[in-house]
């Protein structure tokens, strides 16, 4: 059967890589959280001190973005890790740290740029889910199936809380909603590549979904668009 691409874009915290990761596994398709590599970038330029609380040194991540080795590989219990110049940073880009100025990275058209090509480099074989705030719009507007996910912000926020607070006393529900507040809007009103949803994107609003009924409806949204597909 002809294999597809199936980009997924949405809101933060709307469980869009959740979903990504079913799809791959159930499809034996391959995952890429292209979230992942913006937030990588981001916690380079923390680690090499252009960002710090003397502000933001766009111009030298910039020039640095070609030393920049962003990969993905399977560990040994299936899970997708990301290494960062040989480095294994999968937890280190989730920390609030880098929530904090991932959009502020993602905003710089050279970065998009970088990033864009080396994702468009992955779809090449087809066979794909990507999942992202560009990916139907910008990265893959060919894509087969388009997937535009939302939900209510206090919803995903408190889906965000649980997954950060495990265990973690610092972490405050208030701080998670205002970064997810912010984020949207940077995330949608940036002049490069903002969140929008593709003209022939479908809507999947999960506030009121559960998992199983939303994987149930996305599968037969992929058997349409394989049957479809010359
Ligand atoms: O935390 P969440 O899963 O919602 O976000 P993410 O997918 O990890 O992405 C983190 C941030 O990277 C987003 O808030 C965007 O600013 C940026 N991003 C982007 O600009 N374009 C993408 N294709 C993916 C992420």
């Amino acid at each position: 059967m002809k294999k597809i691409i199936i980009a997924i874009d949405g809101h933060s915290s709307t469980g869009k890589s959740t979903l990504a990761k079913q799809l791959a596994e159930h499809l034996d398709y391959i995952y890429i959280d292209s979230g992942a590599m913006y937030r990588a970038v981001t916690l380079y330029a923390i680690e090499n001190g252009f960002i710090s609380s003397d502000g933001f040194d766009k111009i030298r991540l910039i020039q640095s973005l070609s030393g920049l080795h962003i990969a993905f590989k399977k560990d040994s219990s299936n899970n997708v890790a990301l290494f960062l110049n040989g480095q294994l940073v999968s937890s280190k880009i989730r920390t609030m740290e880098v929530s904090n100025m991932v959009s502020q990275v993602a905003a710089l058209p050279e970065v998009r740029k970088c990033l864009v090509k080396e994702q468009r480099l992955m779809g090449l074989n087809k066979g794909l889910v990507m999942d992202g705030r560009d990916i139907g719009t910008v990265v893959f507007p060919d894509a087969e199936l388009k997937i535009f996910m939302t939900a209510s912000a206090k919803t995903r926020a408190l889906r965000r809380f649980d997954e950060l607070s495990n265990g973690d006393a610092s972490i405050d529900y208030k701080t998670v909603y205002e970064n997810i507040i912010f984020r949207d809007k940077k995330d949608s009103s940036r002049k490069n590549s903002p969140l929008l949803k593709a003209k022939d994107a479908r809507v999947l609003d999960n506030s009121k979904l559960d998992q199983q009924a939303q994987f149930k409806l996305v599968l037969s949204w992929v058997n349409e668009c394989k049957k479809e597909t010359p």
